[in-house]
């Protein structure tokens, strides 16, 4: 694999698992997982300040593959609303890496 300074060089194949079935979409690099979710699956995830890492409400569940790394914003907000779990990410801020497979956590 190659990496440049800020993401992924090429696609990487996310999939999504839910309720009723999976998910699997492409994520363009330097695209947020949550936009390429937004863009082609409206209203599967929730993200109520639109991915500006203010609302936490775009949590998912990683079950497997390379979540990418953590930048300070997500680790400010997740230790403001105390999110210990480490599997627990914000998909407006993840830039996802291979083989990525989640659940989409929604809001309660
Ligand atoms: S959409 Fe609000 S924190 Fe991710």
């Amino acid at each position: 694999m190659v990496r440049r300074h800020a993401g992924w060089t090429h696609r990487v194949k996310v999939t999504l698992h839910r309720v009723d079935g999976e998910v699997t979409l492409d994520v363009p690099p330097g695209q947020s997982l949550f936009q390429s979710i937004a863009a082609r699956h409206r209203g599967l995830i929730t993200a109520l300040c639109g991915g500006c890492c203010v609302c936490g409400t775009c949590r998912v569940r990683v079950l497997g593959g390379d979540p990418g790394e953590m930048g300070p914003d997500e680790a400010h907000l997740r230790r403001q609303l105390a999110i210990t779990d480490p599997a627990i990410r914000l998909a407006c801020q993840m830039r996802p890496g291979c083989g990525l497979r989640v659940d989409i956590i929604q809001p309660e």
